[in-house]
């Protein structure tokens, strides 16, 4: 587990996902409850006491809006971006934020399985090619409570490129839907119930999904879903 110490920024953990290292000129380029993140916060419903995970946290937009929701309850936050994570916790200290934050990879979360009863993440997966995706879905299920939600916030049009980035805050890019892609994935993740949330903000994606909690006969496997299985687009 690598944290953070206010001695000067952990060292960057190797991903290929695409890590963010401007720190500041990204809190200059995107106000906290802005582009779907205030929605992501009200469709991902905190409630006190519980312990929650911001996974591709940034500078913790997202996890003080998680903690200021909850009242009492704990947020931590990860990002691979030790720079990202030094602001965040920078941040924190000013506020007088319990919400904790330290540098680690959506595709290795350092926590025990079944820490939290919801984990999200803002605006991260379209950072990181399919097999991390994969990988970071996994790791999402596996600390994941049983019966816990994973609530995500990102574009609705697939892309990874950094052409994709640039061409994203220009206009809206043309593409397939990033649901179709994301939804089979969390399902042979061991995701259940992923479903695409309706809201008014027509450029963005919001999905959720359950760790089941269903055991299967010996009662002490859950019960996988079959891999072939597609989630409903809209409820
Ligand atoms: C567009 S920013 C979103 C930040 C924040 N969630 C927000 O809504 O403002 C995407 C973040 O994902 C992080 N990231 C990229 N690859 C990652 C990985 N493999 N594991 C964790 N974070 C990653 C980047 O460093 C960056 O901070």
């Amino acid at each position: 587990m690598t944290r953070h110490s206010h001695g000067g920024p952990a060292p960057a953990p190797k991903t290929t996902g695409w890590v963010l290292h401007w720190p500041r000129f990204y809190d200059l380029l995107s106000r906290p409850g802005s582009f779907g993140r205030g929605t992501l916060v009200d469709l991902a419903a905190p409630t006190a006491g519980e312990t929650v995970l911001d996974v591709g946290c940034g500078t913790g937009a997202v996890s003080f809006a998680l903690e200021a929701r909850m009242g009492e309850g704990r947020v931590h936050g990860i990002d691979a971006s030790p720079e990202m994570i030094a602001r965040a916790s920078k941040k924190a200290k000013r506020r007088r934020s319990r919400a904790a934050f330290q540098v680690a990879l959506a595709e290795a979360i350092p926590f025990p399985d079944g820490s939290f009863d919801l984990v999200t993440s803002s605006l991260m997966l379209h950072h990181l090619p399919d097999d991390v995706k994969r990988a970071a879905f996994t790791e999402i299920r596996r600390v994941l409570k049983p019966g816990g939600r994973f609530l995500a916030l990102d574009m609705d049009v697939e892309g990874h490129s950094r052409l994709f980035h640039a061409f994203l805050h220009l206009r809206r890019p043309r593409g397939p839907a990033f649901y179709d892609k994301l939804a089979p994935m969390m399902s042979d993740a061991g995701l259940d119930q992923v479903e695409a949330l309706p809201t008014a903000e027509k450029r963005l994606l919001f999905i959720r999904a359950i760790r089941p909690k269903q055991r299967g006969p010996t009662g002490n496997h859950e019960l996988r879903l079959p891999t072939t299985e597609t989630a409903p687009r809209r409820k």
